[in-house]
């Protein structure tokens, strides 16, 4: 049988030809090889250079290297954080003629490291939470989709840290199916797994002296599940709101923001019995929406601040029609951005009397009529709108804000 690249891009083939494949995987010489970490693996995997790109290339049979491969690209169409695959080459024969077996190529995931990698300079705690809160973000994306991986474990995920934020990635597909919809047993008999098989990774740190001592690591395993099923539970309660939806839509994030957890991208359908909204969920690190507010608007806010803006922005930018994530025909989001600050931010900032504002900024201004719409659509069970909320707050609130300040300088 003669050798066969498989590839998603066609550029690829060529550049891979020049690759060792009639040796096995562990005899590559070094000078095709790139040494980073790697975690555990039943299949030898070695990292390689490909033209200007490093891939991973994994080395075994031919029906579960294909099927790995088309199970990637279809995660890759469902916009699920996973690996990359490039290429499945199959036809590999030995300089005695004897066949090898068959690789999958993936592209390195830049800027990731293995669990293993991560923990040896002993992880702290809270870290190590924001960790597991992006590996339950990952299995619910899977499960939402669809996907039910099979062997959820620590060994199988990549972790990235990026500007802020930490996201988990699956590299390991081999042992998971697509289906339509996941039943709820075949959601529960994934997270089992999960659960066993991180407790176990876990467990093997500690005897190797690289966790944390205050981590248990049966009690660490538990708590991802129930992570899990809040965010599942919150994603996926019913979602269809009535007409004046803002103040159904914020409960939902302030919700999801107490869990831990962030929206990074929120989409609205408009339908005849109300809108259905969806939440993509991220998890983040500090300082994330201070640094991301300020990139996208300019303006230089507190944390807390910037959190409250930007969710007030993502809602905003899901109502105007050209708000299209990951499309690049949609506009980008540093023009929605502009928009808001144009459209909403400033005229409701000024629309309050500068006499009344005191040592206040715009951003604090802002955060505190959106802490005020919040606190009246509560207690009218439903949204009062951004101008009843301003004008509220400039007749009831501020006076009585400056009343104490008077009283001192007389
Ligand atoms: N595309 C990739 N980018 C970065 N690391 C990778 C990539 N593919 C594999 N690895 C590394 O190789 C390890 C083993 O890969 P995996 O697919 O889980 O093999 P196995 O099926 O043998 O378990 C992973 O834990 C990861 O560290
Ligand atoms: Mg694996």
């Amino acid at each position: 049988m003669a050798l066969q690249i498989n590839a998603t891009n066609p550029e690829h083939p060529a550049l891979l030809l020049e690759l060792p494949w009639h040796l096995p995987l562990e005899e590559w010489p070094d000078k095709y090889l790139v040494p980073l970490p790697r975690g555990i693996s039943r299949h030898v995997v070695r990292y390689a250079r490909a033209g200007d790109e490093v891939i991973a290339v994994k080395e075994l049979a031919q029906r579960p290297a294909l099927r790995e491969y088309e199970l990637l690209r279809d995660l890759d169409r469902l916009g699920i954080p996973a690996v990359d695959p490039l290429a499945v080459v199959t036809g590999r024969t030995g300089p005695d003629g004897e066949p090898l077996e068959c690789v999958l190529i993936t592209r390195h995931l830049g800027g990731s490291m293995p669990y293993r990698s991560m923990f040896e300079t002993t992880m702290r705690p809270a870290t190590m939470h924001r960790l597991m809160d992006a590996l339950a973000v990952l299995l619910v994306r899977l499960h939402l989709a669809g996907f039910a991986w099979g062997d959820c474990s620590l060994s199988n995920t990549l972790f990235r840290r990026d500007a802020g934020a930490f996201a988990a990635y699956l590299v390991d597909a081999e042992t998971g199916d697509l289906h339509p919809e996941l039943t709820r047993g075949q959601r529960e008999y994934d997270l089992d797994l999960a659960r066993v098989n991180i407790s176990g990774e876990l467990l093997d740190l500690e005897a190797s002296g690289a966790l944390h001592p205050s981590v248990d690591p049966i009690d660490f395993g538990t708590e991802i599940c129930a992570r899990y099923q809040e965010l599942w539970k919150e994603l996926t309660r019913t979602s269809v709101y009535p007409a004046g939806k803002h103040h159904y839509i914020e409960r939902r994030i302030r919700r999801l923001n107490e869990l831990g957890f962030d929206v990074a991208e929120m989409q609205i359908e408009h339908a005849s019995n109300g809108d259905s909204v969806t939440f993509v969920p991220k998890v983040v690190d500090a300082g994330h929406h201070q640094r991301q507010l300020l990139r996208l608007t300019g303006l230089d806010t507190e944390e807390n601040q910037a959190r409250r803006l930007l969710n007030d922005l993502e809602s905003w930018m899901a109502t105007q029609d050209d708000y299209a994530p990951g499309d690049p025909l949609g506009a980008r989001p540093e023009v929605l951005a502009h928009r808001w600050v144009r459209e909403v931010f400033r005229p409701t900032v000024r629309s309050v009397p500068p006499e009344l504002r005191g040592q206040m900024d715009p951003a604090q201004i802002y955060h505190e009529l959106l802490e005020h719409r919040w606190y009246l659509s509560e207690r009218a069970q439903h949204d009062i709108g951004l101008e009843t909320a301003v004008e509220d707050y400039i007749q009831r609130v501020l006076p009585k804000r400056r009343e104490p300040l008077r009283s001192t300088e007389e």
